[in-house]
């Protein structure tokens, strides 16, 4: 969670402009430009599509520097949308303030779940009074927290692996934002792990809770603990 007030002061005191990637949190969740950021992008493909069956990506800034991006990087670059992606998330677009505050409330409720499981080795939810930055995406996060949380197990590489191939409901796979519930398993090997803190270097999960039931989603996870052997 990075203070994007704060960021935003240093940036300008320095002559910089300040981009602010708002995927995760979305913009129901948050607004950086009224926190002082000059540029939003956002990936349409997770959250605002919702989806997940169509790609896509927009800046938001203003005027005068949207004019420059237009004229220079979609000529050199050939960033154009296709028509049909581009209806899908229109399409999609309409429902963002339903599905996020759905997204907000599993997310919570799992992440509190989550936390009382004999077998996980740590969350990290910035929805959860553990979180680092709980107090700052409190202050900037207006209606949620999202639904991307982290947890790792108290086990071993292959026992992650078994985990997730234990889960019914949720489905293995990359991204974010979907309608459905999707996670990933970054192993203690994985060339990133520098990035993140020191409790994730065990190997985690990252994981983007849907708009299915919550208590679905719950079950899912506990019968994949007692299969995997951590319940
Ligand atoms: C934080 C963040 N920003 C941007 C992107 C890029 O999104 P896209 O897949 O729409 O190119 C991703 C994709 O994973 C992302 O996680």
């Amino acid at each position: 969670i990075s203070n994007i007030e704060e960021i935003a002061i240093i940036a300008h005191q320095n002559g910089a402009l300040l981009s602010v990637d708002n995927t995760f949190a979305s913009p129901y969740n948050q607004r950086p430009i009224e926190l002082g950021a000059d540029f939003v992008v956002e990936s349409l493909t997770k959250y605002i599509n919702g989806h997940g069956d169509a790609m896509g990506g927009a800046i938001i800034g203003k005027k005068e520097y949207l004019d420059i991006i237009r004229a220079q990087a979609q000529v050199n670059l050939g960033g154009t949308i296709s028509p049909f992606n581009a209806w899908l998330i229109m399409r999609g677009a309409v429902t963002l303030p339903l599905r996020m505050q759905r997204h907000n409330d599993n997310a919570l409720k799992i992440a509190r779940w989550l936390e009382k499981q004999p077998g996980v080795s740590f969350i990290a939810y910035p929805g959860l009074e553990s979180h680092k930055g709980h107090e700052i995406a409190e202050k900037q996060m207006i209606n949620g927290f999202g639904g991307v949380l982290s947890f790792g197990l108290k086990a071993d590489h292959d026992a992650h692996n078994r985990f997730v191939q234990n889960l019914n409901i949720i489905t293995s796979a990359v991204s974010l934002g979907h309608d459905e519930s999707l996670i990933v398993f970054l192993g203690e090997n994985d060339e990133r792990q520098y990035l993140y803190p020191e409790e994730f270097h065990n190997g985690f999960f990252r994981f983007s809770v849907g708009i299915e039931d919550a208590d679905d989603l719950i079950e899912d996870l506990r019968q994949a603990f007692e299969k995997t052997g951590l319940a």
